[in-house]
């Protein structure tokens, strides 16, 4: 699985948001070190903050099957990730992190996208 693949993933999964709102549909694709690919979608809500994000929906349905912190690859997403996902991100240790932001796709890593990150160690 090359990262474009796995961002294509990120992408077809897209047209699966619940996204009534903000009408920006987010896909990502998770990429667990034993080569399995699990996806999430960002589902909005009427009541406006209690709306999640792909990169939550996704990572949580990794950990519900069983996956945790350092099982993480890589994660491709069609949009740039917010700064609350960039704390789940940094907090469960991905290696990458493939985004698109306005027509190019970026490569980098949870530390370059939440530099001097708040840690529960500290
Ligand atoms: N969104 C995500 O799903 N992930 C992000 O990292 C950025 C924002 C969603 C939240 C909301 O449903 C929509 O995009 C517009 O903000």
């Amino acid at each position: 699985m090359t990262d474009l693949e796995l961002l294509a993933r990120a992408d077809a999964i897209a047209t699966k948001a619940y996204a009534p709102y903000s009408r920006f549909l987010v896909g990502c694709a998770v990429l667990t070190r034993d080569g399995r690919v699990v996806v999430g979608v960002n589902v909005e809500n009427g009541a406006y903050p209690l709306g999640i994000c792909a990169e939550k929906n996704g990572i949580g349905t990794a950990v519900t099957e069983g996956y945790g912190a350092g099982d993480f690859e890589a994660i491709a997403i069609n949009a740039s990730p917010c700064g609350g996902c960039r704390q789940w991100l940094d907090e469960l240790g991905f290696d990458r992190v493939i985004f698109r932001n306005r027509g190019q796709v970026v490569t980098m890593t949870p530390a370059e996208l939440l530099p001097e990150s708040f840690e529960l160690a500290d």
